[in-house]
């Protein structure tokens, strides 16, 4: 699918001012993307839970310029701010779209964004904020072309313009449970969306939680982008991409049969794997501190003796993701609130579950 040349998305005569709104939710990896080639596409499949409190919400605003001009026009806040430093990344974003979308040059664009998470906890806005940006941009193409009306397509479309803002985005435009990244072991499958994936999973996993411990709040030293093209030279970049795909079919066999177990393993074995190959990138460095060690090993020691399914993740930063069914949700959210807030900042985390995807509002 080609969405970067569309000529025909060009205004000829009058538009009425309007206004959009999108609330799109982050996601949490499963199965890790973490290297990249070409224009933003993955080396490995990646699979993901969209999570259901952790949201941005953007409007859009647009009107048409009073002269045309070669320039996207646009303002930005977020949380009532200016905030120079996004405005900058959008620009730069929009005008890598408008190939796909030429009317973009015509309009003046207004953004306003608010993330249900405070900025400072260092819980990553990108994969929210640019789903809820690309979803902006499709029902704005919809409004002035009519060109969206088939669901799947606007869908397809909205995680296809959220990938070239930043690769995981593109998971967060489905509820539940996204794939993205060509498999054999998915039908639709593609490098450049994702899609959703229901069938043949138990649905205990579509309840699960996701309680997330914030032990650092700040923003991390190593961007994602850094990350992803230390791949390029890494030496364990081929077995990474590898372990990653038979990751990917070993979760899904233990989603079908409910082995939660399983499950655990292969989410904790892939985290681990997402910060052993940032210690031993050249330069190396380590994005784990102190707190995030003692909560690992207190989960699992809290796992062996009670026997619960309570498994942790990590995204690329210190904070973790616990993941258990809601059957032994109390057990662990007690754990949490006597035990583990010590080890995280201010005592903060976040009660977080699966949700059902973006939302129109
Ligand atoms: O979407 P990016 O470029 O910020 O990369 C995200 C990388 C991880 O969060 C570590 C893994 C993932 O699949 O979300």
């Amino acid at each position: 699918m080609n969405y970067l040349d569309a000529p025909e998305l060009y205004l000829k005569g009058e538009v009425d001012p309007g206004n959009i709104t999108w609330r799109s939710p982050s996601n949490i990896a499963l199965i890790k993307y973490w290297g990249k080639y070409g224009q933003q596409l993955p080396q490995n499949p990646s699979l993901s839970f969209t999570l259901d409190q952790a949201f941005t919400e953007t409007t859009l605003q647009y009107r048409l310029k009073p002269e045309p001009s070669n320039e996207i026009s646009l303002n930005f806040t977020l949380e009532g701010a200016a905030n120079p430093k996004f405005e900058a990344r959008i620009k730069s974003y929009l005008t890598s779209i408008t190939g796909a979308m030429p009317f973009l040059k015509q309009l003046e664009l207004d953004f306003r964004s608010h993330n249900s998470f405070p900025h400072s906890v260092g819980i990553a806005s990108s994969a929210s904020g640019f789903s809820a940006l690309a979803l902006c941009l499709c029902s704005l193409e919809h409004a002035l072309f009519g060109t969206l009306d088939d669901d799947e397509k606007f869908r397809q479309k909205a995680s296809y313009l959220a990938r070239l803002g930043s690769g995981s985005a593109c998971r967060s435009i489905n509820a539940r449970l996204a794939l993205w990244g060509k498999t054999g072991l998915v039908t639709g499958a593609s490098n450049e969306y994702a899609i959703p994936i229901q069938e043949g999973i138990h649905p205990v996993f579509f309840t699960y939680h996701d309680a997330i411990l914030i032990v650092h709040a700040e923003e991390k030293a190593v961007s994602s982008s850094t990350g992803h093209q230390l791949m390029e030279q890494h030496p364990f970049a081929t077995v990474r991409y590898e372990e990653a795909r038979r990751n990917l079919h070993r979760i899904l066999e233990a989603m079908r049969r409910k082995e939660w177990d399983d499950f655990g393993r292969i989410c904790e074995m892939e985290a681990m794997q997402l910060h052993a190959l940032m210690m031993c990138s050249n330069p190396s460095y380590i994005l784990m501190n102190p707190s995030t060690l003692k909560i690992i090993n207190l989960v699992r020691e809290f796992r062996r003796t009670t026997q619960h399914p309570v498994y942790f993740t990590l995204d690329a930063g210190p904070n973790l993701h616990l993941l258990y069914p809601d059957e032994c949700a109390h057990e662990v959210e007690n754990f949490i609130h006597s035990v583990l807030v010590t080890y995280c900042e201010q005592g903060k985390w976040i009660k977080d579950r699966v949700g059902q995807g973006p939302q129109q509002l």
